[in-house]
């Protein structure tokens, strides 16, 4: 049965960030037919763990039959609903998500995953300055090295290296600006010191808006913690002094916690590590663990009010905004998330995970750097510690370390040299002592590949 469905998916099937040429050489797609807590098993019987929680979101891991339980009894009662009508299911969900995001942050637009979630932001905050009869602010400003998502606007955000090309889909939207990333380990700046390259990163952000002037800049939009980068946790000083800056230009800030939200970093939200509250919070993953496709745009009652009249609403439709299954399985998901404490599970276990990582980083040189927070921790590959210069692209490092992490039990693609970890945030301490004993063995294989000298 396995060969005649991957036979299938060779020839029909068009999955995301893969070739059905190379696929076919080696033997892939893996195909999952059964998932548990942290493990899936395949077609053949055999069983992994998902190190990254499918898209590092799987929250609450797989398997939890109260959310199949929820789905199913939401699809017998009413499964979709009339144009211009609403679902209980969906209002609870904006109710709860307004009562569990921090301060006035309390009109929820639903959608259905975190690009849409972007989209949407990025055309309410456009929208509320044209209310607001400021035409020209439509300038958003990303950071490099962050990533928000892959449809047709919200691509151009963030990006570089070593985010995925976007040379196919050139040219680039208009009035997109780019600014650094508070990443102390490689600074723009030049700063070894995590303060220092914060502190110097939001300053970049306050010049590209007086450089493009304040009434040209519609939004900033940043993750709390980027990970096409490995992870990012800016200095204390960052989110506070973005909050100023847009406050100073009348810039609105959005804050995309769509893989940071629903525990991922040991909190609720990424942002309530600085306490800040953003004008909009894009959420998805986590929301719903992706037990179905579900995101939204959480907005401030100060931006959202300016679209409450007639000759106001926000002009967007989306055929699955509001869609009742997904919330009703979104309201378990929660529950599950607040019952069982995962989120403190999360801070827990990330910490011990950046612990156990240390501890390679000891006995493997190749490690260079281990950083992250909450069950959002990544390390980065380096061919040498003092340049942090990387290995040649020759040696195929990222291809060799998924092989061998595969091989070890682990569903760990590796792109490039940062790698981030992010497991269901129910995961055990036992389990994370089997990921990093797999992790180790993979390393030890590859240094004695490359001939590179042993630590005793
Ligand atoms: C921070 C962030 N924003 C947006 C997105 C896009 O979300 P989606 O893949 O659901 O469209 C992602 C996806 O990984 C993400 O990590």
């Amino acid at each position: 049965m396995s060969n005649e469905l991957r036979d299938k998916a060779l020839k029909y099937l068009w999955m995301q960030n893969r070739d059905w040429s190379q696929m076919a050489e080696i033997g892939d797609p893996p195909v999952f037919v059964k998932g548990e807590g942290i493990r899936v098993t395949d077609t053949e019987g055999n069983t992994y763990i998902d190190v990254n929680a499918g898209y590092n979101s799987v929250n609450v891991g797989y398997g939890r039959s109260e959310i199949a339980e929820e789905i199913y009894k939401q699809m017998l009662e009413v499964n979709y609903f009339p144009e211009g009508s609403t679902t209980k299911p969906t209002i609870e969900l904006a109710k709860k998500l307004s009562d569990l995001t921090p301060g006035d942050l309390s009109r929820v637009f639903p959608v259905s995953g975190g690009s849409e979630a972007n989209e949407t932001a990025l055309k309410i905050a456009r929208a509320y300055h044209v209310k607001n009869g400021d035409i020209n602010r439509n300038k958003i400003i990303s950071r490099r090295g962050s990533y928000h998502g892959t449809t047709a606007g919200v691509l151009w955000l963030g990006g570089g290296p070593p985010v995925a090309s976007r040379d196919d889909f050139e040219p680039m939207y208009p009035n997109m600006l780019h600014a650094p990333q508070p990443n102390s380990y490689r600074c723009e700046f030049n700063s070894l010191n995590n303060s220092e390259c914060a502190i110097k990163s939001a300053n970049a952000i306050e010049d590209l808006i007086k450089f493009h002037g304040p009434n040209t800049i519609a939004a900033v939009i940043a993750e709390p913690i980027a990970i096409p980068q490995g992870a990012i946790v800016p200095g204390d000083e960052y989110w506070p002094m973005l909050r100023e800056i847009c406050d100073k230009y009348g810039v609105l800030l959005i804050a995309d916690e769509v893989i940071c939200g629903f525990g991922r970093t040991g909190k609720m939200f990424a942002i309530e590590h600085w306490g800040i509250t953003p004008d909009i919070m894009t959420v998805a993953k986590g929301i719903i663990s992706s037990y179905l496709p579900l995101a939204a745009t959480i907005v401030s009652k100060k931006v959202a009010d300016k679209f409450a009249d007639e000759n106001n609403y926000f002009k967007h439709t989306l055929t699955n905004s509001g869609h009742p299954v997904s919330a009703a399985a979104a309201l378990k998901n929660i529950e599950i998330l607040e019952n069982e404490n995962i989120i403190d599970n999360s801070a827990k276990m990330g910490k011990y995970l950046k612990e156990q990582l240390e501890v390679l980083k000891t006995d493997h040189q190749i490690i260079g750097d281990v950083r992250g927070i909450g069950l959002l921790v990544a390390f980065e590959i380096v061919s040498d510690r003092k340049t942090k210069s990387l290995f040649s692209s020759d040696l195929s490092i990222p291809d060799r370390l998924t092989e061998k992490f595969f091989k070890h039990g682990l569903i760990f693609r590796v792109s490039n040299e940062i790698l981030n970890i992010g497991p269901p945030l129910s995961i055990t301490r036992s389990e994370i002592d089997e990921i990093v004993h797999a992790i180790d063995l993979s390393l030890w294989e590859l240094e004695g590949e490359l001939g590179l000298p042993v630590n005793d």
